[in-house]
């Protein structure tokens, strides 16, 4: 295994800072090389210090945040859970999937909390919708993922579900939006406040640049492939991340579309252009999910793992089967050689 030099870098906080954090990881480069745990522990302690040092601002990042990996670095990419219309077996499956795994860091690409109650969408009869439990069940979920996976940091890019709570403010007056909070320096109600979490807590929430979810925030890694939660949304699978790479230059892993596939194609000026879209781990029997026909959707995660500087996935679709004698519909997920099936229903 080959080892590259390693750097949090895009820091906002004093010079110090910046200086302390690069000692860090470099002395983690020289880790890597010798034990993964005490690369590990120094990668978790450079992500906690950057946090302490608002480096990354207050468990908050607005725009791209540029990340380089060690080798050797494992990463679990998880697509739009829009829990609580989450698929409750496949959520069961996907933890058993990240205990075995046990990835060094988790991204959340968007869209995990659905955040019904403060869409502007008729709500159909009889469906009610509780943003705090709402908000209460993804954070429960999220507590589950980083123990069940012994991560060291979650990195939370904002979806559009997201921002739903910051465009509630500002329909009926846009200077609500601007309020700050006295204790935290912050807008009040923004997303990662309501979550809950606190400084030195192992996640990060990614806004884009003008604080808002959705459009424009995300993690570049190794300079070479950009996380967003998308905003191009086009019919066939895997048309919306190739105009998303397009347009950056960049390879892309996105959703925001729900739909599953990826694509290459060499430019001669850039090289190797990846591009993916990871589908979406919701229920589509759920009512919140109801304008979900013929959308192409397809459930899925994938596993990253960097090796020659390069962030390398692997795609985990989801599949339906249906039991021949009892009827019953389960999920069936392959991931590293490991078969994962979910219940029945
Ligand atoms: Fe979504």
């Amino acid at each position: 295994m080959t080892s590259s030099k390693v750097t949090v870098s895009s820091v906002s906080g004093t010079p110090d800072a910046s200086r302390r954090i690069r000692r860090i990881v470099d002395k983690l480069a020289r880790h890597k090389k010798l034990n993964i745990e005490a690369s590990r522990q120094a990668l978790r302690d450079a992500i906690k210090h950057a946090n302490d040092m608002h480096a990354l601002g207050f468990l908050h990042y607005a725009g791209v945040l540029d990340l380089h990996l060690p080798d050797g670095t494992t990463v679990a990419i998880i697509p739009d859970w829009h829990i609580p219309a989450h698929d409750r077996q496949v959520t069961f499956m996907v933890k058993q999937w990240l205990s075995d795994l046990r990835p060094d860091i988790i991204i959340l690409i968007g869209d995990a909390a659905d955040m019904f109650g403060l869409s502007r969408w008729p709500k159909p009869p009889r469906v009610v919708a509780n943003t705090q439990s709402e908000l209460d069940e993804t954070r429960r979920i999220i507590d589950d993922i980083i123990e069940c996976s012994g991560c060291m940091h979650v990195f939370y890019i904002l979806g559009n579900h997201e921002d739903r709570g910051r465009r509630t403010q500002i329909d009926p007056n846009s200077n609500v939006a601007s309020l700050i909070d006295p204790s935290t320096q912050e807008p009040i109600l923004n997303f990662h406040f309501l979550m809950g979490y606190k400084p030195g807590d192992p996640i990060t929430f990614i806004y884009g640049a003008f604080e808002d979810g959705g459009f424009g925030g995300g993690i570049l890694i190794n300079g070479e492939i950009k996380f967003i939660h998308g905003n191009k949304v086009r019919p066939k699978p895997g048309a919306s991340p190739y105009a998303e790479a397009d347009a950056a230059g960049k390879s892309i892993g996105q959703g925001h579309t729900h739909r599953y596939a990826k694509r290459a194609r060499r430019n001669t000026k850039s090289g190797l252009i990846r591009s993916y879209e990871f589908g979406f781990l919701g229920d589509e029997r759920h009512p919140y999910l109801g304008y979900a026909f013929n959308t192409n959707w397809h459930q899925g995660v994938a596993t990253g793992r960097v090796h020659g500087d390069l962030l390398h996935i692997e795609m985990h679709p989801v599949k339906k089967i249906k039991d021949k004698l009892t009827g019953q519909i389960s999920s069936l997920m392959l991931a590293g050689s490991k078969l994962y099936q979910s219940s029945g229903y």
